[in-house]
């Protein structure tokens, strides 16, 4: 086990689920620390994208019926390749295999596998054959009711939840474009070998955005706040960029200004949650290797001990979904967009015969007549289809007229730009990129240098001897800073420099100490994590300064002076 892996287990970040029964690879418990940093995380991103953006916040089931699956796609492209060994009977995903194994790209199909298993002679671990290739779709499949009850699945993503509840969510908007509907929750893969811990989890924690906009108009009016950013981008053809933002769009190197501003602002959120700039970058997916609901995508990628790992996928969806779940649930989800003025067109109408069209059609005269006024623009025999019969009508039946018409407006399918987290991804990647070791007192201490607005226990609150006395008034400080929200710890145990190592191992940002000194003057030492430095304040002013500091980047010796043990 790594350094920080041991160390998140032996505080209590993560556990392995079902541990006593010999645990499952894709599963994690969070334990109380982790839990804490990963709900703080949520707040963190609710901030960006749904407090400080134009969106909304909505929760859905995380089982869905077949029909939303078999429409979304998900039900015949969402699989890998799996390879069987004949021998052993282990499954391997196939390009995971084969680029450990040989350290080669294959191509994600049942073909390619094939043949770079035939041309390499490439076996399981154990000196066994492989079986035909297969693929194998990665939702998770459940049956909802009793009985053959109906086929259903786990949620692949929280995405689908938003674009069939489409409809509602349009008209809550009144029909007016951009806007965005977030969800945060659980989301299920079925992953055929998840060997990278804590990184590739079969169930997991999404933050997924849903930008719908105008087709046309893939804009947004903040974008300036990040333009000038100067972030590191790999195109599709592997070449980098160190570029401002305005300038990858000008370059045409990140296609419109919407996924930038997206990929600007999640750098942003990466940074606010501690992800460290010179191991971030966007990578954008090669043309064979995107989802197949995505027309273009940036990954979020941070450096981690496993290498690069994608934390963020920015996909542009086009009208994929939406056009989707139109054609498969016959409900329109098109919206009507008003132009800003009424644009005036010459059209060619149809104008129905009727003194001619009733003799020669009888009873289909109406609805034939009601097919040719619905046309625009046509030709001379027109062809119109009433109760299923395809009828042609010859011109004598009709007049074609010119006219001024006014339009109003354009009924579209919106476009949607999708950026989506992996929470868990970001959760560990923060802590990776937060641990750290430096010299204290002449000693190696472990520290996390989590942000103090992230940090799952924000103080701790350290009676300097176990006397009643002290232990008294520690209790009375900790209990009013809970009252004040701040998320309190009070240990008793153990020297108080082992107590302060602990505190710094786990990214508390401030310890108050209660010393002889207090029952003097009535004042505590706080004592900053990052410096070690201590300042004395009054106890009356120890919520005041410790709320500003929770809140903000300053240091400790603004607010009192420095005292020294
Ligand atoms: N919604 C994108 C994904 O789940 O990967």
């Amino acid at each position: 086990m790594s350094e920080i892996m041991e160390m998140l287990v032996r505080r209590g970040f993560i556990w392995q689920s079902f541990e006593i029964y010999g645990g499952m690879a894709g599963f994690i418990d969070y334990a109380p620390l982790g839990n804490g940093l990963r709900r703080k995380v949520e707040t963190l991103w609710r901030e960006f994208f749904v407090i400080n953006e134009r969106s909304v916040e909505i929760d859905t089931p995380t089982v869905g019926i077949e029909e939303v699956f078999i429409a979304s796609g998900h039900a015949d492209g969402f699989t890998d390749v799996a390879i069987e060994c004949s021998g052993c009977g282990r499954v391997f995903r196939a390009d995971h295999y084969v680029k450990e194994k040989l350290n080669l790209e294959v191509d994600p199909t049942v073909e390619a596998v094939k043949n770079v298993i035939q041309e390499f002679n490439l076996k399981c671990e154990c000196g066994g054959d492989f079986r035909n290739p297969e693929h194998f779709n990665l939702m998770f499949v459940t049956k909802i009711g009793p009985g053959r009850g109906k086929k259903g699945y786990l949620r692949p993503e929280t995405a689908q939840g938003i674009f069939i509840a489409f409809k509602r969510l349009s008209d809550y908007f009144r029909n007016k474009l951009p806007f965005g509907v977030a969800q945060i929750g659980r989301a299920y893969r079925n992953e055929i070998s998840p060997r990278q811990g804590v990184i590739r989890l079969r169930e997991f924690n999404q933050a997924e955005l849903e930008f719908f906009c105008h087709p046309g108009e893939k804009r947004h009016p903040e974008f300036y706040k990040y333009a000038d950013d100067v972030i590191t981008l790999v195109d599709k053809f592997d070449k980098e960029h160190r570029i401002t933002l305005k300038e990858a769009v000008e370059k045409g190197i990140i296609a419109h200004e919407l996924l930038a501003y997206f990929v600007g602002k999640t750098r942003r959120f990466l940074l606010a949650a501690g992800i460290k700039d010179e191991k971030l970058r966007f990578r954008q997916h090669k043309d064979d290797e995107r989802a197949h609901y995505a027309v273009d995508c940036w990954d979020a990628e941070v450096l981690l001990s496993y290498g690069w790992i994608e934390v963020v996928g920015i996909a542009d969806r086009s009208d994929y979904d939406l056009s989707r779940h139109t054609q498969f649930s016959r409900e329109d989800l098109s919206i009507f967009v008003p132009f800003e003025e009424p644009v005036k067109v010459r059209k060619r109408k149809v104008v129905p015969d009727l003194s001619k069209l009733g003799p020669a059609f009888k009873d289909k005269a109406k609805k034939i007549a009601e097919e040719l006024e619905r046309l625009e623009d046509v030709g001379n025999d027109i062809t119109v289809v009433v109760d299923d019969e395809e009828i042609t009508v010859s011109p004598e039946y009709y007049e074609i007229k010119e006219v001024e018409e006014e339009i109003h407006g354009e009924r579209l399918i919106p476009h949607v730009i999708e950026p989506s987290f992996g929470l868990d991804r970001i959760t560990y990647a923060i802590l990776e990129h937060a641990f750290d070791t430096d010299t204290v007192d002449g000693e190696e201490r472990k520290v996390l240098r989590l942000k103090r607005k992230l940090a799952p226990v924000q103080v701790a609150v350290l009676p300097l001897l176990s006397r009643d006395v002290f232990v008294d008034e520690a209790e009375k400080i900790a209990s009013e800073l809970r009252e004040h929200g701040i998320y309190t710890e009070l240990d008793v145990t153990g020297s108080i420099g082992r107590r302060y190592r602990r505190y710094d191992e786990i990214g508390t940002p401030f310890c108050i100490t209660i010393d002889h000194q207090t029952f003097e003057d009535e004042t505590v030492t706080i004592r900053d994590r990052d410096t070690t430095t201590q300042v004395r304040v009054g106890k009356t002013e120890l919520v005041e300064v410790l709320v500003e500091l929770l809140n903000s980047e300053k240091s400790i010796t603004e607010f009192g002076e420095i005292f020294r043990s």
